[in-house]
């Protein structure tokens, strides 16, 4: 009998099916050989991990503008949609299954890290006072542009459209990232969102573009295959909001009778904030919790029933066979840092399983 019977219990979530309620974190490895393509590294690296409850994927991009980060892979293009398809197909073929995650990094990138016409999109032209990873080391970064009001519809669109190539990839749902400094993020917050049209100013008008790309993306997918990912108070990235919980409060308000398959949500203490206390007090639906959780925390609050499931990210990283690790008590081999996101299989595919 396992010692974890509540985090190694099957779950659905919507319409997506979780053999167990240990998820794989999204993590950006930026490991992509030929640009914006997903390739035989990917296929081994995620059918590594199929044991997870679902793997949600790295950040991956709607558009050549959505890209912020270098050897990351997007999801726009026929030739994307083949090659996501063979890496679902392999985690399948283990018995797994997948959730894509919907990046958008807004003004958060180099150019060094797009495609030649890539732009630089955000709510306002207010650049991110941070520096972000290159080829050539860690570089500033540049002032955005303003979207247009009349923009927003395609950028919708755009997301649409990639939610919808994710379900042609094999995927099993798709989840937006709405923290860490991307786009979606931009829009929440006060610091970065100084517009002056319907998308701006109040509360109301920033969580706009979330609520209408989420009920976009699930008219065109189906709710039960979308998930919102969020974090009130994540500064990463130069990010700032005036009153995170206030905001947050209104965006689960109206998200909230949509009927998501779940809201992801990273706990990440040194907010000050206790984000999981605020997600479960405006919004009924399942969360899965995340940050900094072993099994044992994570048996213990889905046992009490205040998380559906956990997200793991690191223990994944250096675990391809974590849940097989948890289940049977074995000991966790130690992630190295310094390949986090440097080329090729080392620090990638070459963590060992137990035999
Ligand atoms: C290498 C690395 C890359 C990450 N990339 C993403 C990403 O693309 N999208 C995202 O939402 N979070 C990303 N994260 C955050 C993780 O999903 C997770 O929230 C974080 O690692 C905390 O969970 P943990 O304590 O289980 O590792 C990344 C984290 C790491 C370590």
């Amino acid at each position: 009998m396992s010692q974890l019977p509540h985090l190694l219990a099957p779950l659905q979530l919507g319409d997506i099916v979780l053999r167990n309620r240990v998820v794989m974190a999204p993590m950006t490895r930026s490991r992509v050989e030929q640009r914006d393509l997903p390739g035989a590294m990917q296929v081994e690296y995620y059918r590594q991990r199929a044991s997870a409850g679902v793997i949600i994927s790295e950040g991956v991009h709607p558009s050549p503008t959505a890209q912020g980060y270098c050897r990351t892979p997007g999801i726009y293009s026929d030739a994307q949609v083949a090659a996501w398809r063979q890496v679902t197909a392999a985690v399948a073929e283990r018995g797994g299954s997948m959730i894509c995650q919907i990046m958008h990094c807004g003004r958060v990138g180099h150019a060094d890290n797009k495609a030649a016409g890539g732009e630089f999109v955000a709510p306002s032209a207010i650049r991110c006072n941070a520096e972000i990873f290159t080829e050539t080391g860690m570089q500033a970064m540049a002032t955005p542009r303003a979207l247009a009001t009349e923009e927003i519809p395609s950028l919708i669109e755009e997301h649409v459209q990639a939610a919808k190539n994710a379900i042609a990839a094999g995927f099993a749902g798709v989840e937006l990232h709405g923290t860490s400094g991307y786009l979606m993020a931009q829009f929440l917050s006060s610091g970065s969102n100084q517009r002056q049209d319907q998308y701006g100013g109040s509360v109301e008008n920033r969580v706009r573009l979330v609520v209408e790309t989420l009920t976009a993306i699930g008219g065109a997918i189906g709710f039960g295959r979308v998930g919102l990912r969020i974090c009130p108070g994540n500064p990463f990235n130069d990010l700032y909001d005036e009153y995170p919980e206030q905001t947050f409060a209104e965006l689960l308000k109206q998200i909230e009778p949509l009927g998501l398959a779940y809201l992801h949500v990273i706990r990440m203490a040194s907010t000050g904030i206790d984000n999981l206390a605020l997600a479960r007090a405006h919004f009924n639906g399942a969360i899965i919790g995340n940050d900094s959780y072993d099994a044992a925390e994570a048996e213990q609050t889905i046992a009490a029933g205040e998380l559906a499931a956990v997200s793991f990210g690191r223990p994944f990283i250096a675990n391809p066979d974590f849940v097989e690790r948890i289940g049977s008590g074995a000991a966790l081999n130690k992630i190295n840092f310094k390949t986090l996101y440097t080329p090729g299989a080392a620090g990638y595919t070459d963590y060992p399983a137990l035999a």
